[in-house]
This record gives C-alpha cells, sequence and structure tokens, in this order.
C-alpha cells in the first residue's frame, strides 16, 4: 500500500522569513528511518509548495490509497516530530486510516484542519444514500 507524508515548504512561521519545511521534512525523514520496523509501512515523504493552511504552518498531510487523508497545521520540527512518527505508525495500521481525534498522538488531536474519507467510502455511502 503506498503511504505518503506531504509537508508544505511555503509555510513561514509568524512574523518570522523562515521556511521550516525542509528541516522538518529532514528531520521526519531521519525519525522514521530510525523507528524501522516498528512502522511496518514504507512512508514517502516529500514537499509541496503550499496545501491552504497557510494561516497554520507549518501544515503536514498524510496520505495513503483507500485511506482517509489528513491535513494537520501548526506543526513545529523543533517540538512535534515525535507526534508525527507516532502518528505514521498508527495510520500504517488503520486498514481506512479514520481515527478520531482523541485518538492521536500529542498534539495532532487538537491541530487537525482536515480529515477527507478515502475516495471510496465515499463513493460508497453516496450509492447507499442515492438507493
Ligand atoms: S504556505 Fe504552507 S499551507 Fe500555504
Amino acid at each position: 500500500m503506498d503511504h505518503r507524508i506531504t509537508i508544505c515548504t511555503s509555510c513561514r512561521h509568524k512574523g518570522k522569513e523562515c521556511r521550516p519545511g525542509y528541516e522538518l521534512i529532514n528531520k521526519l525523514r531521519q525519525a522514521i528511518a530510525d523507528a524501522g520496523a516498528a512502522i511496518p509501512e514504507d512512508f514517502q515523504i516529500s514537499g509541496v509548495a503550499c496545501m491552504a493552511g497557510c494561516d497554520r504552518p507549518c501544515t503536514v498531510a498524510y496520505h495513503g490509497s483507500k485511506k482517509a487523508t489528513y491535513l494537520f497545521g501548526d506543526i513545529d520540527p523543533e517540538t512535534d516530530i515525535e507526534d508525527l512518527v507516532n502518528f505514521a505508525q498508527q495510520y500504517a495500521y488503520l486498514h481506512d486510516g479514520w481515527c478520531s481525534s482523541v485518538d492521536r498522538p500529542g498534539k495532532l488531536r487538537k491541530s487537525t484542519l482536515a480529515r477527507i474519507p478515502a475516495a471510496i467510502v465515499a463513493f460508497e455511502d453516496s450509492e447507499s444514500l442515492a438507493s
């Protein structure tokens, strides 16, 4: 199964010029590599110019084929790597990617900007609603 983490490389810390997305990518790649077999799926980690969460820098998205997509905001490379790694482990085990806020690790409970169902789930729901 395809698992990806996408990090905004354009976000700036509020009131500053720095763009911490690249630091976040490097730290998260290293931390996930260090976690080794504790995370049972490979995650491709890459950057993107903007995910329209610009008021809540940095933004980080988790996606997987046939899984819900998450967009998190207010992520700081200095303090939040452990929560991101823990969520990668959790996300790898969730067959549809769906979990409620109380089940997410640490800061990710309160910094979720969006949780989008997998397209196939939305399609099945709309079919059952139509019948
Ligand atoms: S600049 Fe990062 S989400 Fe827009």
